[in-house]
């Protein structure tokens, strides 16, 4: 009878492992669906990128000029910074509350950056030509 035992013992051991054999407890996640990353539309008035604030900025940044001045231009959020503060100390600028003046350079820095590939490395001196205004001397 000893065979028979250790069978049924086999059995019931592997019963009880199948039994404990953890179960996924989620459904396998679906495939996720592919990132689409999606330009924002252009405005076809001003050519600004729809998005975010961008009315507020055509609001206060397109009476004195053509919003193709800020579509052509890049910059860092300090960069814009410094554009606006130089509008405001030379061209009449008006001085924006804080908060607007923080959406209107979120805006512009986050859709129009600095482009790393705008300007080419400058040109080692030894591949220049002479300067002629080297040797004048002003006095
Ligand atoms: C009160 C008038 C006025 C308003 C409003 C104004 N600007 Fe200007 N901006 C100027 C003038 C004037 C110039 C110089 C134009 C030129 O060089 O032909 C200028 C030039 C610029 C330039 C070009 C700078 C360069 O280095 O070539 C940018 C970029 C610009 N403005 C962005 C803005 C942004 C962004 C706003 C809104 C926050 C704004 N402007 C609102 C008057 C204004």
């Amino acid at each position: 009878m000893r065979p028979l035992l250790i069978t049924l013992l086999l059995l019931a051991l592997a019963l009880a492992a199948a039994c404990t054999k953890e179960q996924p407890t989620e459904a396998p996640a679906a495939t996720p669906e592919p990132v689409v990353e999606t330009e924002p539309e252009i405005d076809p008035a001003t050519g600004f990128k729809m998005t975010g604030d961008w009315e507020l900025v055509r609001g206060n940044c397109t009476g004195c000029h053509s919003a193709k001045l800020i579509t052509q231009q890049r910059g860092t959020s300090q960069q814009w910074l410094t554009m606006i503060r130089w509008m405001q100390k030379k061209q009449n600028l008006w001085h924006f509350d804080p908060g607007t003046e923080e959406r209107i350079i979120a805006y512009l820095s986050e859709n129009y950056p600095p482009d790393a590939e705008r300007r080419r490395a400058a040109i080692p001196p030894n591949l220049m030509p002479p300067n002629p205004y080297s040797t004048v001397t002003l006095d």
